[in-house]
Parts: structure tokens; C-alpha cells; sequence
């Protein structure tokens, strides 16, 4: 049986604030095989990774993403809402996480957050990043916007891409494959074991999110999907053995 990947989620979300280097390393520290992160782009055309398009939440100023520049979003602060013993953590790039992860067997997913911003060119700069790495094979693009990947497999069609959705796609592997995705990235209840089976008939891979009881991990790994993306890499981490 192939190994089921482990993903931490924005890291090891669970244990360090999300989508910092911090939270990176951790992931790594306690097992997981595989980082989830948020791609999105700034004024100057700089790929950074975090989850919101507004820095309210993580850094408590109101500007978004798309309206500074990275030496702004450098300037910010996204450690201390979590724990204060983080404060000073900053907004990575994704040239940061490429590197820390470059000499590792560690699969990237990363999320193109094009749901809300649509962030045009996004998705050439992000393949050209994977590629300066030479990280093609380990990658696998995720997204809510469904364009975006399609636009992806025209400019990589080696690059693995996964269809992120929250409800009852019906035979999503059909989906999948009429997109060329690789992979479906489910809500962690969209999905149940007959229609593991079935995409996995179809060649297609279940990654679903986020994760976090043990008891549907369990379920999840019984079920057959290929990968789980959890806050909490240690505990599939034990599970897995
Ligand atoms: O990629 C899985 C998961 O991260 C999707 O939702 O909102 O946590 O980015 P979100
Ligand atoms: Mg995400």
C-alpha cells in the first residue's frame, strides 16, 4: 500500500501560529511528509503565503495582501495573536518554504488563494518558483477556484493539481479528470468510503481537510484516501505508525 501523506495544514497550525516558518519547521519536527500553505500575491507581484486576504486576523492591521508591497508585509507581525512567546514571526515567502523544505522528501501543496482576489498571473509565477526549485514532482496545486487550476495543467501539465470543494460534488473523479486534476481535495465529510473506492478505480486521489479527530483520521485511513491534511501532523503521525 502507498504511503498515506501526511499534511500539515498552514503547518503544524495546530501547535504554532499558521503559515509562518515556524510553523514549517515544527511540521516537519513532528512527521508530516507533506506542508499545506496559502499562496497569494502582493502589490509588487511577490508571492507570500497566508491564509486571509486581509492581515486584520493574523497581524491586526487592516490592509490586504494585493494593496502593499512584500517589504510592507515583511514589516508585519504574524505570531504574537497566536502565543505571545511568537512574536516576531513574519509573512514568508514562498521562496522561504522551498527552501527550507529543498532538501527534504516533503510534498508542497500549496493553495492558490484565487477565490477572492483572482491575483491574474498568479499561477505562471507560482509554476516558475516551483520549477527554479526543481520541485515539480513533489508539488501538488490546490484551489477553491477551479480556473486557476486549469490554467495551471495548460502551463504544467506535469505539475499534479488538486480540486479543493466543500460539499457533494457528485463523482467528483469524473470532474476531475474532465479538468485534468489529479486529485480531490474534500471537506473532510464530503466524502465516505464508497467514494474512495470509486475515484480510486478512476486513478484519482483523495487528500481531504482539515482533520483533526483522531476517530474520522482513523475512518479517513480505513476509507483509502492517499493523503490527509490536518493542524495536527503528530497525531496522524502516531496513527500512521
Ligand atoms: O487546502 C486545504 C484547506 O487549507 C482549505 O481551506 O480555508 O484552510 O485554506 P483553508
Ligand atoms: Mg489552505
Amino acid at each position: 500500500m502507498a504511503e498515506i501523506i501526511n499534511f500539515a495544514h498552514r503547518g503544524a497550525a495546530g501547535h504554532c501560529p499558521e503559515n509562518t516558518m515556524a510553523s514549517f519547521a515544527r511540521a516537519l519536527e513532528l512527521g508530516a511528509t507533506g506542508i499545506e500553505t496559502d499562496v497569494q500575491m502582493t502589490r509588487d507581484g511577490q508571492l507570500v503565503l497566508i491564509h486571509d486576504e486581509s492581515l486584520q486576523r493574523t497581524a491586526g492591521t487592516p490592509e490586504w495582501i494585493k494593496d502593499i508591497t512584500l517589504e510592507e508585509a515583511k514589516q508585519c507581525e504574524v505570531g504574537s495573536w497566536f502565543r505571545e512567546d511568537y512574536l516576531g514571526e513574519s509573512i514568508p515567502t514562498l521562496e522561504e518554504l522551498l527552501e527550507l523544505v529543498r532538501g527534504t522528501d516533503t510534498i508542497i501543496n500549496l493553495e492558490l488563494k484565487t477565490g477572492v482576489v483572482l491575483y491574474p498571473g498568479i499561477e505562471q509565477r507560482v509554476i516558475d518558483e516551483v520549477r527554479r526549485f526543481g520541485l515539480a514532482e513533489r508539488t501538488i496545486i490546490s484551489s477553491f477556484n477551479h480556473y486557476s487550476l486549469v490554467e495551471c495543467k495548460k502551463i504544467a501539465p506535469d505539475i499534479r493539481t488538486g480540486i479543493l470543494y466543500m460539499e457533494g460534488l457528485y463523482e467528483p473523479w469524473d470532474y476531475a479528470k474532465r479538468i485534468g486534476a489529479d486529485a480531490l481535495h474534500a471537506y473532510q465529510y464530503a466524502l465516505t468510503p464508497e467514494l474512495v473506492a470509486a475515484a480510486k478505480e478512476a486513478g484519482v486521489a483523495y487528500h481531504p481537510f482539515t482533520v483533526n479527530d483522531p476517530k474520522v483520521m482513523r475512518a479517513l485511513i480505513q476509507a483509502g484516501v492517499a493523503g490527509i491534511i490536518t493542524d495536527y501532523p503528530d497525531v496522524l503521525a502516531e496513527l500512521l505508525g
